[in-house]
């Protein structure tokens, strides 16, 4: 039973060590016990590194010893074996019998995630402790699709509640753009939006456009309007993401958490002139046609947005965490309404729900993430791709790829030290079956690379020709079941042989197999389901980072490039309008740079 001790106290601790002390005191006479633990040190604590535990060595030992001695040929023919490897929730299926492992090694991979202290990290980073160590902050994505009536506070405040406030103001805004109560300076109605961004601030929300654009409530609530993203500061994106619109009827929304971002700047600054050059240097141009999303209202108001058309999220949403917040709502509910939005979040909070409370074993986002450690750290796979089944999903990898690639894309573990075990893989992918036609060459003979094949029950436009025993979404599927088998068994030498082909030929036609993947089943991709498989990746790459020990939450690998972008810059700039010499770089560089100032106009 909970008893008021009749006083609160805080504590900061930033001790090496995790820390549990006891508070005792006497409440109606009957002694309380209060024990407090520094959780921020739960994170940060472990007596032993993880890959020095006896749970790391055993699965090394395991790899070493049993795995490497199997091939998935023989694996599958095991029927008790592929029941083990499968888990269900809210209609995904994950079959993970393809990959490299035994019921056995999951056993052993469950017993590091419990070294590991996965539930714990997990329960931390859903409390909303500080586990961005190195920036202090929370990490907190899973609020912004927490239903309105929760409770979570952080700092004293009850962040749902700002989260909804957000929302609600979307919700309100866009029904009055979409409406026509809110027009362009000219009066005539809003229908075009560009949307500025960079990063995290561009690649969530333009996969989610992708995958809503043909989904039948979507494109319904979409009408003509037209959704465009511009986020490459090269003048050739501008040009693309302005072409033909209507600038009387077009809305700037941009996107920047920290609206420092230069490429976003300069981006901004280039719509905006376009604007006013069409419709006029008035603050009303500006207050009609631009509205932004960020977490620093001073900038964006120095950059003349109504402080009316921001909004904001918070310091404890990550860049590439963010789809959830305005960063995507304002653009996709403007564009395809915000029930279509909520939709959305409802799927992801969804999946949210599962990952914290689902046991490991059924838990889809910690079976991806226990594989993914498997793959990378015991097997030594250092790449992975995606593979969605469904051209809708066609930003989906290169989103995974910022997501997973700038969060585990470490050399230091959470304690400052140097890793010495392999983390981070190479992401990549593409919409099958196209690239079958294109790098499917390298996965079936070249190098291993750990598959995810995604596929769906049901097409969002389905199509089937009178007459025509397979429908084209079945076409599509028989891909999809057929290439995990083809990488898993392979074909022998014997085989090919047998097929009565001449022997010079047959050593460049035998497919070793043993190539593992895993295969998610989803019923259809509508707004809901996209939120459901957003969440999975995300907490993916959250167990990848819990396990490995680093901090998936900061990205100081992108600093460096951009500082000596600056001083490039300032060079190029002194060198092409004041004729001093180019300084300061390496002769490579200078040479470089001197070719490029004598053949370009700048
Ligand atoms: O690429 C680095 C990065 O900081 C990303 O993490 C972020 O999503 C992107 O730049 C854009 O940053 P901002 O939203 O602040 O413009």
């Amino acid at each position: 039973n909970e008893v008021s001790l009749g006083f609160t106290f805080s504590l900061q601790l930033a001790l090496p060590k995790q820390v549990r002390f006891s508070v005792k005191s006497r409440v109606n006479r009957k002694l309380v016990v209060c024990t407090v633990e520094s959780v921020g040190s739960i994170y940060q604590t472990s007596d032993v590194r993880i890959s020095k535990t006896s749970e790391w060595n055993a699965l090394e030992q395991h790899a070493k010893n049993v795995i490497s001695k199997t091939h998935l040929r023989d694996l599958l023919t095991d029927p008790e074996r592929s029941e083990k490897l499968w888990a269900e929730f809210d209609g995904c299926i994950l079959d993970y019998s393809r990959q490299r492992v035994l019921p056995e090694t999951m056993k052993l991979l469950f017993d590091l995630a419990n070294r590991a202290k996965l539930q714990e990290k997990k329960e931390a980073m859903f409390r909303g402790d500080k586990i961005n160590i190195t920036e202090n902050r929370s990490v907190l994505h899973t609020a912004l699709r927490a239903p309105k009536e929760t409770q979570l506070f952080v700092d004293g405040v009850n962040i749902i509640e700002s989260v909804w406030q957000v929302l609600e103001k979307i919700r309100s805004f866009s029904n009055r753009v979409r409406s026509g109560q809110h027009t362009g300076v000219t009066g005539r109605p809003i229908k075009n939006f560009i949307a500025i961004g960079i990063g995290g601030s561009y690649l969530g929300p333009e996969f989610l456009h992708e995958a809503l654009r043909t989904e039948r409530v979507a494109s319904a609530a979409a009408g003509d309007r037209i959704l465009r993203f511009l986020s490459n500061v090269d003048p050739v994106d501008v040009k693309r993401a302005t072409d033909k619109l209507n600038p009387e009827e077009t809305m700037a929304i941009v996107v920047s958490k920290t609206f420092t971002t230069r490429e976003t700047n300069i981006n901004a600054k280039t719509i905006k002139d376009w604007l006013i050059y069409h419709l006029g240097d008035s603050p009303e141009t500006i207050k009609k046609h631009m509205v932004a999303c960020s977490t620093n209202l001073d900038m964006v108001v120095k950059f003349g947005i109504d402080p009316e058309n921001m909004f904001p999220f918070w310091d404890w949403v990550g860049g590439r965490y963010s789809v959830c917040s305005s960063v995507g709502a304002l653009p996709i509910s403007l564009q395809y309404g915000f029930d279509v939005f909520e939709r959305f979040l409802q799927g992801a909070h969804s999946m949210d729900d599962h990952f914290r409370y689902a046991p490991l074993e059924r838990n889809l986002p910690v079976l991806l993430g226990l594989l993914g450690v498997w793959n990378m750290s015991f097997l030594h796979y250092n790449a992975r791709a995606i593979h969605p089944y469904s051209e809708a999903l066609l930003r989906f990898p290169a989103h995974i790829q910022q997501l997973d690639m700038e969060s585990n894309g470490k050399h230091v573990n959470i304690f400052g030290e140097n890793v010495d075990y392999p983390v981070g893989e190479i992401d990549f992918g593409e919409p099958g079956t196209n690239g079958q036609h294109s790098f499917f060459q390298l996965l079936h003979m070249g190098q291993v690379v750990p598959c995810d094949f995604i596929g769906f029950m049901e097409s969002q436009n389905p199509v089937c020709e009178e007459g025509e025993p397979v429908s084209n979404h079945d076409e599509l599927m028989a891909n999809f079941f057929a290439q995990p088998d083809a990488l898993a068994f392979g074909k022998t030498a014997e085989e090919v042989e047998k097929e009565g082909n001449p022997k010079w030929l047959v050593p460049h036609m035998v497919f070793t197999g043993n190539r593992p993947s895993s295969c998610l089943l989803m019923p259809v991709l509508d707004a809901y389901v996209t939120g459901q498989l957003l969440a999975l990746y995300e907490h993916r790459t959250a167990v990848q980072g819990f396990l490995w020990e680093i901090n998936s939450f900061d990205q100081f690998g992108v600093e460096l490039g951009k500082v000596l972008a600056n001083k490039v810059r300032k060079q190029l700039n002194e060198s092409r309008y004041f004729n001093k010499d180019i300084s300061g770089f390496n002769p490579s560089t200078t040479r470089l740079l001197n070719r490029y100032l004598e053949g370009s106009v700048g």
